[in-house]
Order: C-alpha cells, then sequence, then structure tokens
C-alpha cells in the first residue's frame, strides 16, 4: 500500500464533514480547520484526519512517505469548473488592440474573437493541440489546480467539435488532474451558417449531440446565451436536447446583458449558471433556492473591464457560489485559480473562507466531483495542496500575485515538489 503522512500542518483548512457537497448562503464563510493538524492518506484517497495533539497510529512503516508541513496550511486542491483551455493559439494582437479602446464585441465584430480561434483550431492537427493543453493544465496543476472543466466551442462544426472533445478524451488518459468534457458547439455561430441559425442548432441537437452522447465524449452541454451569440430560445433546445441524451447543462449567461437566460437554465436543472456580470433581479430571484451553481469569472472581469458578478447578493439569497478561472485565448488568458481567489475577495468582495470554499467545494460540485474533491474529508481523493510558511489564511489572497504554493499532490502523488518534501 502507498501510503502519505503529513504532519505539523500549522492548520488542515477545508475540513467539511463527510457528506456536506457544496456549501450555500451564510454556511459559505465555514470552513472547517484543524489547528497543527496531521493527514494520512492510502493509495491517493485521504484516511484519516487529526490533530498533532493525538498523532496517528502508524504501526508498520512499509511504503510511507512522511511530509513534515512544518507550520505550513493543508488546503484542498483547487477545483476549476469553467475552462477553455483546448485551443490552437493565443490571441494577444487581440489584446494589444484591447488596450488601444476595442471591447470584445469590437473585436468579433472584425472577424477576431471566437471565430478567430475556430479558424485555426479546425487546421491544427489532434496532436498538436494535445501537445499544447498538456503544456497548460501542467502549468495550472503547479498552481493548485486538480480538477478542471474543459469546454469544445472552437471547432464550430460537427467534425472539429468532436476533434476538440477527442482531445480532452486523451487529455483524461495522460494528465492525473481529473477532467470533465462539455460540448460548447453553441460557442458562435460559424460562417457556414451564417444565414441559417436553425439549421446550426439542429446539427447540434440532431447530428453532433447524439454522437457525442453514444461516444462517452461529454459530461456537459453549453451554450454561449448572448446578444450576437445565441438566444434564450435556442439555449433551451440545445440543453433539453443535452437532457434528452443525459447530459446537464452548464451554461455562459448575462456575460453582456441579461436575456432571461438564468431563469430559462434553472428551469432545465442546469448545473450551474457561469458569468453573472450582468444581473437583473429576475435572474436574482431565479437562482434563489434554486439547485444551479452561480460559477464567477473575476479574472475575466479584470482582463476585459467589464463590471464584477453580484458575488454578494447571491451568497446573500442563499446560492452556493462556485469560482473558475474561464482560461481562454479571449477573455482570460490565465489559469491561475490563486489569483482568481484574490480577485474573488477584493473585487467580488468574498471573505477568505467564502472564497476557499468557492474554488473547492462549491467548484467540486459545479462538476459533480463533489464526493471526490473540493474538501480534506476521509474517503476523498489525496489531492491537495501545500503552502509555503503564511501568516494565515487570509494572507493567500491578501499578498496578490505571488506564488503561496510549496507542494502540489493528485491522489497521493506530487505533482510538484517544493521545500516541505525535501
Ligand atoms: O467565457 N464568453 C464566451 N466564451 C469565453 C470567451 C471565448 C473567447 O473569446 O475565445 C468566455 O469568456
Ligand atoms: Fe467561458
Amino acid at each position: 500500500m502507498r501510503r502519505l503522512l503529513i504532519t505539523n500542518a500549522k492548520a488542515l483548512v477545508g475540513v467539511h464533514p463527510a457528506g456536506v457537497e457544496r456549501v450555500a448562503g451564510p454556511s459559505m464563510a465555514v470552513l472547517p480547520t484543524i489547528a497543527a493538524g496531521w493527514l494520512l492518506a492510502e493509495d491517493g484517497l485521504i484516511t484519516a484526519v487529526g490533530s498533532m495533539a493525538a498523532p496517528p497510529p502508524l504501526g508498520d512503516r512499509h511504503g510511507l512517505t512522511v511530509i513534515d508541513a512544518d507550520g505550513r496550511l493543508v488546503l484542498p486542491g483547487w477545483c476549476d469548473p469553467h475552462t477553455h483551455v483546448v485551443f490552437a493559439a493565443p490571441r494577444e494582437e487581440e489584446f494589444v488592440d484591447k488596450v488601444r479602446g476595442l471591447s470584445y464585441q469590437d473585436i468579433a465584430a472584425r472577424g477576431g474573437g471566437i471565430l478567430n480561434s475556430a479558424r485555426k483550431l479546425r487546421a491544427m492537427p489532434e496532436d498538436a493541440l494535445v501537445e499544447q493543453a498538456t503544456g497548460r493544465l501542467r502549468d495550472m496543476m503547479r498552481q493548485g489546480t486538480v480538477a478542471v472543466e474543459i469546454k469544445s466551442g472552437y471547432g464550430l462544426s460537427a467534425e472539429s467539435e468532436l476533434k476538440m472533445l477527442r482531445v480532452m478524451k486523451r487529455l483524461k488518459e495522460v494528465l492525473p488532474l481529473r477532467i470533465k468534457a462539455t460540448l460548447l458547439a453553441a460557442h458562435a455561430l460559424p460562417p457556414e451558417f451564417a444565414d441559417d441559425r436553425t439549421g446550426y442548432v439542429r446539427m447540434i441537437t440532431e447530428e453532433l449531440l447524439p454522437q457525442v452522447a453514444a461516444e462517452g465524449l461529454a459530461d456537459y452541454t453549453d451554450v454561449f446565451c448572448e446578444t450576437g451569440y445565441f438566444t434564450v430560445a435556442e439555449m433551451e433546445r440545445i440543453l433539453e436536447a443535452g437532457l434528452r441524451h443525459g447530459l446537464a447543462g452548464k451554461v455562459h449567461v448575462n456575460q453582456f446583458t441579461s436575456l432571461g437566460g438564468i431563469a430559462a437554465a434553472v428551469r432545465q436543472g442546469a448545473r450551474s449558471v457561469d458569468h453573472l456580470e450582468v444581473m437583473a433581479e429576475d435572474d436574482l430571484a431565479a437562482l434563489a433556492g434554486s439547485a444551479t451553481i452561480p460559477t464567477l469569472l473575476p479574472s475575466c472581469s479584470f482582463f476585459l473591464r467589464i463590471p464584477y458578478a453580484p458575488a454578494r447578493a447571491l451568497v446573500d439569497r442563499g446560492c452556493a457560489v462556485a469560482l473558475a478561472s474561464d482560461h481562454n485565448p479571449g477573455s482570460t488568458p490565465s489559469g491561475n485559480m490563486n489569483l482568481v481567489l484574490s480577485l474573488a475577495c477584493i473585487q467580488l468582495r468574498l471573505l477568505p473562507e467564502e472564497a476557499v470554499n468557492a474554488a473547492t467545494l462549491n467548484a467540486a460540485a459545479a462538476m459533480d466531483l463533489a464526493g471526490e474533491l473540493g474538501s480534506l474529508t476521509p474517503g476523498k481523493r489525496a489531492s491537495l495542496l501545500i503552502t509555503r510558511k503564511v501568516p494565515s489564511l487570509a494572507y493567500l489572497p491578501y499578498a496578490f500575485g505571488t506564488d503561496h504554493l510549496d507542494t502540489v499532490i493528485i491522489d497521493g502523488i506530487p505533482v510538484r515538489a517544493g521545500d516541505a518534501l525535501a
């Protein structure tokens, strides 16, 4: 048996009781912690946690690795439930245009944006896409991410969307972090269907989705429900087709305009509604009391200079807010969840405890992984972070832009080995 013992943690953070698979409303501020803690993992699963006042009974030390955390914090690894990390090329030329004053919509209107990424992705072979995405995901693992959702949406044809999903299948096979795949064929209307919106939606629902489902290539469906992209009615058609094939929705809504997409997605039992930078009272009311998770993407707001989502209002309505990076070449060229944590506190005004819950347990829940990730609970995967020596939990989001991580462990195996392992 492979055993890992972490001793002398300044604190084990996020030790939620078994069975707690999300925290909502006022409970988001509750982040159970064991001061001066130890954690035992066996064959990649957490089997026990406790306080150094009562050290673990170890018996035979065969196969045991001991990490003396020596005053460092131990946290569950970050879960990132909204990314687009499979893409063919960055778009820094559009970034310079943005610096000069163009908006996301101005750039899209000039043929840039998602269609720019689609042209490049269609031309790129599967192997090259796997290689590039692997590099991005390795960087994200070093930054503490242990689970990620990845969307298609730069193919915009049956063939190229399937290519993206097959890339994700290969990433699942070669990388240690957990990956969930989402079909986002309705990300933009491709030029071939410029005069036939209905035809494109029909292609997704009648041709692509059945094949994706038959091959088990996706876990969710997604739609960019937005002015100039897809309407609420089109989103409903796609979500409904997804449900017929057993795929729940995780949708892009209210990034630039409030169209009523949130209420519609909630009615269709969407797992999450993501972005929410522009919210009307009806949108907030639709989420109150629903099981749909609002997933907020503050590094997208930062990069595009658009409003930040009303996180406090969502917590006040009793929601289980989650955080994600939105890593993509157009609106968020960063998959760094540590920065997301800082922006969540600084700009969304989440408390550090709320932000950690949102980036771990609730983020895991947003991809149906809360039974195996998101807290330091015995029975869950030993996928965790050991920080550098920091004075407190609040110091992590406070000292933004600094790398606070020492060691990152996925399923009991270090993917980044720092001083704690030496
Ligand atoms: O989440 N808003 C739509 N999709 C992405 C951006 C995609 C792109 O610009 O390439 C987002 O921000
Ligand atoms: Fe996105």
